[in-house]
């Protein structure tokens, strides 16, 4: 049975087959190409299964996002699909699934070399969207390192003194400057590569969203993060599904004016961390 005669389809492209990724997938890439990408080919062949049995389009590739050229050849195999109207970058490891350093390999640069090699590719009007992480608004970087970061181009990041010391601490302090550059990798990226293609990149940073990440957390630090929701206005924790619903408007005609810019969807922690309800530990 064809489910789909139609040729010359718009692609979606998404790094990090897993649960947030697939969420916001699932909403936007009916009548689509779909290029899904990951290091894990097991999670690649579950996730095209179900995308195809639920009548989607989609094919894979094993992709190792810490590999510049292997990020670069997947941007390439999604632009010969068709135009790329859609890029989803999700590809990351957490605090506690890694090593600082790892984390500065995967979170920062590896995020760097896809939003660079989709910049060589996206369609005109198309739309990208990175996870970042509330993390990200746990520690200011100061202005003017930030500044410089900003600055420096993605393969020369682990050259900079500030990162080389950040690889040295721990994952968690890691995790919050990896997060904390997805924000300026998605606004340099608006304001120049992105910006010459007439595509829009944003980012979202989601708060303790249920996911098999999330639970690696948990089981490592439970009691930190049950008081971290606790004391947040939610007091819950988020599901991947409303993340996807705000990513569908980031991504969506009615957003065309939104761009190089980060939405916190976090219930509430980061306002709690701010106003003094809540100390971080550690
Ligand atoms: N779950 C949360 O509470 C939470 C909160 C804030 C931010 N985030 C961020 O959201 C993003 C998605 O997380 P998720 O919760 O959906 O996790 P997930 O584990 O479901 O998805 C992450 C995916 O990245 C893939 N991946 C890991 N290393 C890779 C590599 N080297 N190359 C290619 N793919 C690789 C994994 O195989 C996995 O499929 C991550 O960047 C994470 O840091 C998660």
């Amino acid at each position: 049975m064809i489910f789909d005669r139609n040729e010359h389809k718009q692609v979606v492209a998404l790094l990090g087959a897993g649960s947030m990724g697939t969420a916001i997938v699932r909403r936007i890439g009916a009548g689509k190409k779909i290029l899904l990408g990951d290091i894990s080919e097991e999670t690649l062949q579950r996730v095209c299964e179900d995308f195809r049995r639920c009548g989607y389009d989609a094919e894979t590739m094993q992709v190792n996002a810490l590999q510049k050229e292997s990020v670069e050849a997947f941007a390439r195999k999604a632009a010969e699909l068709g135009p790329v109207m859609y890029f989803i970058g999700t590809a990351g490891a957490s605090p506690n699934q890694a090593n600082p350093e790892h984390i500065v390999d995967l979170d920062m640069v590896g995020t760097g070399y896809a939003v660079d090699a989709f910049g060589e590719v996206m369609a005109a009007g198309g739309a990208g969207l990175i996870i970042s992480s509330q993390a990200a608004y746990m520690y200011p970087i100061p202005n003017d390192i930030e500044l410089q970061l900003v600055q420096t181009p993605t393969a020369k990041l682990k050259e900079v003194k500030f990162i080389q010391e950040v690889a040295m601490q721990n994952s968690g302090f890691a995790y919050m400057i990896a997060k904390r550059l997805n924000h300026l990798q998605a606004q340099r990226a608006a304001a120049t590569s992105w910006r010459k293609r007439h595509a829009r990149i944003n980012t979202i940073s989601p708060g303790v969203v249920v996911t098999p990440l999330a639970y690696d957390e948990f089981n490592a630090n439970g009691e930190g993060y049950q008081n971290m929701i606790d004391a947040s206005a939610s007091r819950r924790t988020g599901t991947s599904d409303e993340i996807a619903e705000a990513a569908v408007f980031l991504l969506g005609e009615h957003a065309q004016f939104i761009t190089g810019t980060d939405l916190l969807i976090d219930g509430g922690v980061i306002a709690s961390i701010r106003t003094g309800q809540f100390q971080l530990q550690g």
